[in-house]
């Protein structure tokens, strides 16, 4: 079946098209289309949500459009020759969502086409399945890491997707970009801080790992934060903020992050019976938590496999909803699509 993927919860506005089977498994990426208002947000450190849903709404139907073009999907009467379309229903900003879902929904009517509700964090888990090497075998443990959320799930079958554990306060990408806001680098600051890591000395600071010892599977990232607000503001005292010590931060807050979400997806992995690890959300495009991860999983002789999904395909877009909503076929009548800014796992 072909899909057309909607994907507009947080900055980005995003459609593709996939043609896929869930039985095979084979899934073909037509197109992906991501418009970002990314440096507008540059500008103003982070995203104020009236401005992202403004832009979107400029956005969805170019988007729509050109993700169908590229694709070369066939009109007639004005009607691509899609079997259904699939919308990211939340969790998100409601304003962002509502473009999403009002453009989806009144495309649904007119082209007389079922419309799937996806949720966006199955929806990252799903990007997995665009182009893996080779067949990911299940029960599988996905850890989703992006700027709103960081969970541990096991995919038990693709209808029953078990939450284990999430942070009880910041996600990880939360972490690096409110990190990036106090070293007054742009917005989102996950990929600058990786950047900026490379050039850190490893001996200069070293940040609080929270709850990394303790018998829980849970996060907690808040911490961090404010431990790199007192060097910061210690640093700015003396003077001595410069390029060397931003970079030796950046070492810091990289290796403390990576190393907490590192250790909790070891310890999960060693209590259930996983066959293999699939990591999504912006921070699996991270390349110091994925090699080192891959390190971990072969020194502890874990039999588990894994996968990550192509850079592009880690942050926000239209492909990965329209996987899910292969992998989950559950159309629902129009009417019945409405946001859920809340929602989250069952
Ligand atoms: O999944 P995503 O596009 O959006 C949400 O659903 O939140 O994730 C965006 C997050 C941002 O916090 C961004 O700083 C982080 O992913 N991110 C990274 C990297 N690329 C994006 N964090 C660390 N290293 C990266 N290379
Ligand atoms: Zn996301």
């Amino acid at each position: 079946m072909k899909i057309l993927g909607i994907e507009t919860s947080c900055d980005e506005t995003s459609a593709a098209v996939i043609s896929g089977h869930k039985d095979t498994e084979d899934i073909t990426l037509l197109s992906n289309y991501v418009a970002s208002s990314m440096e507008i947000h540059a500008k103003t450190g982070g995203i104020i949500p009236e401005v992202a849903a403004r832009e979107q709404i400029k956005y969805i139907i170019p988007t729509i459009d050109q993700a169908l073009q590229e694709a070369h999907i066939e009109r007639v009467r004005g009607i691509p020759d899609i079997d259904a379309l699939a919308v990211t229903v939340g969790p998100g900003l409601i304003g962002s969502l509502l473009v999403g879902i009002e453009t989806a929904k009144t495309l649904s009517f007119l082209w007389e086409k079922p419309i799937i509700p996806v949720n966006h964090l199955i929806g990252h888990i799903y990007a997995n399945w665009i182009y893996p090497k080779e067949k990911i075998t299940l029960p599988s443990l996905a850890l989703i890491v992006s700027g709103g959320h960081t969970d541990i799930v096991i995919i038990h079958s693709h209808k029953k997707i078990q939450w284990i554990s999430g942070t009880r306060d910041d996600a990880a990408g939360e972490a690096f970009d409110k990190i990036g806001r106090l070293l007054k680098l742009p917005y989102p600051a996950g990929p600058v801080i990786e950047k900026l890591a490379n050039n850190g000395n490893p001996d200069s600071f070293f940040f609080p790992r929270p709850l990394m010892q303790e018998d829980t599977l849970d996060f907690s990232f808040s911490g961090l934060k404010t431990a790199v607000y007192r060097v910061v503001q210690s640093l700015e005292q003396k003077n001595a903020v410069n390029t060397q010590t931003v970079a030796d931060i950046a070492y810091a807050t990289q290796d403390a992050i990576v190393s907490v979400l590192i250790a909790k997806t070891m310890k999960a992995a060693q209590q259930f019976s996983i066959s293999s690890i699939v990591l999504s959300g912006g921070v699996a495009a991270n390349n110091t938590l994925v090699t080192r991860l891959r390190e971990e999983i072969l020194q502890r002789k874990l039999p588990a496999s894994l996968v990550v999904p192509p850079k592009n395909l880690c942050t926000d877009n239209g492909a990965m909803i329209a996987t899910a909503a292969i992998f989950q076929n559950n159309p629902i009548p129009w009417q019945e699509i409405t946001a859920q800014p809340e929602l989250y796992f069952e």
